[in-house]
């Protein structure tokens, strides 16, 4: 029979990953939760007029990247590119803001976008996405960032990079955009395709295009941060000294415009040299009117999401986050030892301890093989003879030593010496 693969750019994670993925979503639960931040779940399939409206009609990801389906040849679908849009769906549609506007939530889960797939891009990919909700003041936006990279940093993430932006808003916005036509007046035809098309309907992206031929056009693209408002600027001035009051490194690129369309204001992202050409291992920024844009009150909300593939990527190997090994493996050689060794192995486990054995009747030496194969700190040799005489020996694998215990009443002796051990 044919074998059946995964669909392209839809990747499993097999059991000796998945220590570190449970790590880094540990690790985010311990640190958000320090941060008054909750977790909220939404469903991975939304109405494909969210995103178009929340996301923008005119975005890559709108655009070209999502998965969409008739249902039932009536109701437009698409699997989630991205979790914001749906957090604020749920935000409003609850009437979360009713009894308190302030919302800090969460949410870890696979996104999709149909990418072309390479290195560090995928179609079902997973993220760590972070909203604040009804939070104006700059100090939030440097909350947030200050979140972000004392996460990255405590799971282990080293040599990355933080950048920011300010894209103002639907006040100053307009004069930039009109300052970027002006300059590239006469310019267009030596611009990409994409480009061009994006001059019409999205023309800060073209600062944002990785194509040297128009990174050379644009290169001395007038700056957006000459354009904001007094508000938009007084804002980005204060994120930046609460971020130098932290001590956090940055850097102003001011080509960062973001693939998104709800931004105002605070943009940044995190990049990490390690990943080449997708180097971003997270993004985020403020969004000023998504909530309204969505059908709720005028609250204001900023957030970030962290690829969690490419964080994954560039972890490096530490026993903390490997895979968890057993405590004891109960070596049983013949059926009546065996029988023993199964009813005991099982009650150890209901006792919280972890326990592996061998059902088929392998050699003492290849149980013992298997045993140090998956890494376990004991294992309780069980035969014959020690069955008749009530005994078996617990043999310490990391020193080498042995011990001859009674098998009366020897499970919470095993229990205090193997946990505390
Ligand atoms: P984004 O920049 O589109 O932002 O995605 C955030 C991160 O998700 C990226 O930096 C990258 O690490 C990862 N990512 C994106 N696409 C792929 C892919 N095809 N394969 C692997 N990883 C990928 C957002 O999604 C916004 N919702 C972030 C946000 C939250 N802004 C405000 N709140």
């Amino acid at each position: 029979m044919a074998v059946i693969n995964s669909i392209k750019g839809f990747k499993d994670i097999l059991p000796g990953e998945t220590g570190r993925w449970r790590y880094v979503e540990e690790k985010a639960r311990e640190i958000f939760c320090c941060f008054g931040v909750k977790e909220i779940r939404t469903p991975v399939m939304e109405k494909t007029e969210l995103f178009r409206r929340g996301i923008g009609a005119t975005t890559d990801i709108v655009e070209k990247e999502m998965y969409t389906l008739l249902d039932r040849g009536e109701e437009s679908l698409s699997l989630r590119p991205e979790a914001t849009a749906s957090i604020i769906r749920a935000y409003v549609e609850h009437s979360m803001y009713a009894a308190d506007p302030v919302a800090k939530l969460f949410t870890i889960g696979p996104m999709f976008r149909s990418e072309r797939p390479q290195k560090g891009r995928f179609r079902q990919f997973h993220q760590i996405n972070v909203e604040f909700l009804g939070l104006d003041d700059p100090r939030a936006d440097g909350e947030i960032i200050l979140l972000l990279t004392h996460f990255l940093e405590s799971v282990g993430l080293a040599g990355f990079h933080l950048e920011i932006n300010s894209l103002g808003c639907p006040a100053c916005r307009p004069a930039f955009r009109e300052a970027i036509l002006k300059f590239l007046k006469g310019s267009e035809e030596g611009l990409c395709k994409d480009c061009q098309r994006r001059l019409g309907t999205n023309s800060l992206r073209v600062l944002d295009c990785k194509l040297e031929q128009c990174r050379e056009i644009t290169a001395q693209v007038p700056m957006i941060l000459d354009f904001l408002c007094p508000d938009c600027r007084d804002h980005f001035f204060r994120v930046r000294a609460t971020l130098d009051n932290f001590g956090l490194a940055y850097r102003i690129n001011h080509r960062m415009v973001r693939g998104l369309d709800y931004y105002t204001k605070t943009a940044f992202e995190v990049t990490a040299e390690f990943l080449g050409a997708q180097n971003a291992v997270a993004g985020g920024g403020r969004y000023d009117s998504l909530v309204s844009e969505l059908g709720g009150p005028d609250i204001t909300g900023i957030g970030f999401a962290i690829g969690m593939e490419r964080l994954i990527s560039l972890l490096p190997e530490i026993k903390e986050y490997s895979d968890i090994s057993p405590h004891l493996f109960i070596a049983a050689i013949g059926e009546d030892a065996l029988e023993r060794a199964f009813a005991l192995g099982n009650r150890l486990r209901m006792k919280g301890l972890r326990v592996e054995m061998d059902y088929r009747g392998k050699s003492l030496k290849s149980q013992m093989k298997r045993a140090g194969k998956l890494g376990s700190r004991y294992t309780l040799i069980l035969g014959e003879r020690e069955l008749a005489e009530g005994k078996a020996e617990l043999r310490d694998m990391e020193k080498g030593t042995q011990e001859t215990i009674g098998l009366e009443g020897c499970e919470e002796s095993l229990i205090n010496t193997l946990i505390k051990r």
